[in-house]
């Protein structure tokens, strides 16, 4: 499957569920997630990223792990999201700084 990483969080452009074909987004206040048993592995999300935040399993960037089983849970507990909303009007300011986790809600 295909996993969402740290610098979608406070970037939530939203363009990666415009493309994917099975729908299996799902939304949280300031990050997205994909849930693996959904994602067919098509790809098509991944260059959509503005904040290529998209990576698919094995492809991880070190130290983001974490981000592999956090997609996985919060896929069952977030609301499937199906159409690209507004992305948070400070994103720019947000992509590309490190250690965004500890902004992550949930
Ligand atoms: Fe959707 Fe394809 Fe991305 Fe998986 S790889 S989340 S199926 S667009
Ligand atoms: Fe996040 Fe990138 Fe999608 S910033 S919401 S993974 S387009």
């Amino acid at each position: 499957a295909f996993v969402v990483t740290e610098n979608c969080i406070k970037c939530k452009y939203q363009d990666c569920v415009e493309v994917c074909p099975v729908d299996c987004f799902y939304e949280g206040p300031n990050f997205l997630v994909i849930h693996p048993d959904e994602c067919i592995d098509c790809a098509l999300c991944e260059p959509e990223c503005p904040a290529n935040a998209i990576f698919s399993e094995d492809e991880v960037p070190k130290g983001q792990e974490k981000y592999i089983k956090l997609n996985a849970e919060l896929a069952e507990v977030w609301p499937n999201i199906t159409e690209k909303g507004e992305a948070p009007a400070d994103a720019k300011q947000w992509d590309g700084v490190s250690d965004k986790f500890q902004y992550l809600e949930r």
